[in-house]
C-alpha cells in the first residue's frame, strides 16, 4: 500500500515536472542582463537586489529555496573515522543577506568566476557523536549552535552548451572552489550529558581550535556549498535557455 502511494506520488511529480518545464517564466521583477555588457556584474547585482525581498521565502520559479532559514540535508563530517560526527536538522539563518563581491562572466567560453560573502551566518542543528575512543564507546546527541562571520565563497564555474528544442542551454560544472570564514563561535550542548563542566571544557577547546577545525572541514563545507549552488544553477539553466536568461 505504501509503495503504491509512493509510486503514484512519483508519477504525479514527474507529470507535474514535465508540465512545469514549458510553463515556467522569469519573475516580472527580473530583467535579463546583456551578455556583452562590460558592466554585467552591476546588472546581476541589481537583479539580486530585486530578488532580495523574496529570498527569505524562496523563489520557486528560479529554483531558489527559502534562504532564511535555509534547511539543508544531514551531513557527516568524517565518514572514515572511528568517531563519527554527524549534523542533522541543519537550519542556516541569515543566508539571504549575502553580497555578490565579484562576478566575471565570459559567455563565449562559458566561464563564470564569482565571490559571495555572507556577513553573518547562524547555523543551528542536532549533532551526533558516536563511535569508540580507546575503550570507551559513546553515542551522544544534542543541540549545536554556531555563529560565523564573513563566510566567503569563491567559485569558478565552467559551462558546456547543449541544444534542447532548438535553444541553447548550459550545464555548469565546478572548476574551482574556495571558502573562508572570519570569526566563529560554536556551542555543542549536552556533549557529556549532565557533566556540564566537561562539556564546557570541550566547547572551549573546540573554540580555541576553531580555525583549524574549519580548515580541516573545508572539503565537507565545499561539498555542501557546491551541491547547493549547482543544484540551483543547473535547474535554472536546464529549464531556461540562454536566450531567456540573457539578452544580446
Ligand atoms: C576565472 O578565473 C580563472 C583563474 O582562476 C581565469 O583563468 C579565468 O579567465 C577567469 N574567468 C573569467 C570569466 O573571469
Ligand atoms: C549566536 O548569536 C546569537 C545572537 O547574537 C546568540 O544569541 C547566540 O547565543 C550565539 N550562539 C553562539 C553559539 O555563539
Ligand atoms: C583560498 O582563499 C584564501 C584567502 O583568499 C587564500 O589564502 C588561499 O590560498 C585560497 N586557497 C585556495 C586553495 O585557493
Ligand atoms: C541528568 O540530571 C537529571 C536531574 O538531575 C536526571 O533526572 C537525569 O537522569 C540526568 N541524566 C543523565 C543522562 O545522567
Ligand atoms: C547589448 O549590448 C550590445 C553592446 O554593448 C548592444 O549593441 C546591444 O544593443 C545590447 N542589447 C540590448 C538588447 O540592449
Amino acid at each position: 500500500m505504501r509503495y503504491y502511494a509512493l509510486i503514484t506520488a512519483a508519477c504525479l511529480c514527474l507529470a507535474a515536472a514535465s508540465d512545469i518545464k514549458s510553463s515556467y517564466s522569469l519573475p516580472s521583477y527580473i530583467s535579463p542582463c546583456n551578455k556583452t555588457d562590460p558592466n554585467i556584474h552591476k546588472c546581476v547585482e541589481a537583479n539580486i537586489e530585486a530578488l532580495r525581498p523574496n529570498l527569505k521565502e524562496g523563489v520557486p520559479s528560479l529554483f531558489i529555496p527559502a534562504l532564511d532559514p535555509l534547511v539543508i540535508p544531514p551531513t557527516c563530517v568524517n565518514e572514515e573515522d572511528q568517531v563519527k560526527v554527524t549534523f542533522k536538522d541543519i537550519h542556516i539563518y541569515h543566508a539571504s543577506d549575502f553580497a555578490l563581491d565579484q562576478f566575471d562572466i565570459d559567455l563565449v567560453n562559458h566561464e563564470v568566476n564569482l565571490t559571495i560573502v555572507f556577513p553573518l551566518l547562524r547555523i543551528k542543528s542536532t549533532y551526533n557523536v558516536n563511535g569508540k575512543f580507546l575503550v570507551v564507546t559513546f553515542d551522544e546527541s544534542g543541540p549545536a549552535d554556531g555563529n560565523y562571520t564573513n563566510f566567503r565563497v569563491f567559485l569558478g564555474l565552467k559551462g558546456s552548451p547543449y541544444i534542447e528544442n532548438g535553444e541553447q542551454h548550459l550545464k555548469w560544472e565546478k572548476e574551482t572552489i574556495n571558502t573562508t570564514v572570519g570569526e566563529s563561535h560554536v556551542v555543542l550542548d549536552k556533549l557529556f550529558g549532565n557533566h556540564t563542566d566537561i562539556t564546557d571544557k570541550t566547547n572551549n577547546l573546540i573554540n580555541e581550535n576553531i580555525q583549524v577545525i574549519i580548515n580541516d572541514l573545508q572539503p565537507v563545507i565545499q561539498g555542501v556549498v557546491s551541491d547547493f549552488i549547482f543544484g540551483i544553477v543547473n535547474k535554472l539553466f536546464s529549464y531556461y535557455s540562454v536566450k531567456q536568461l540573457f539578452v544580446s
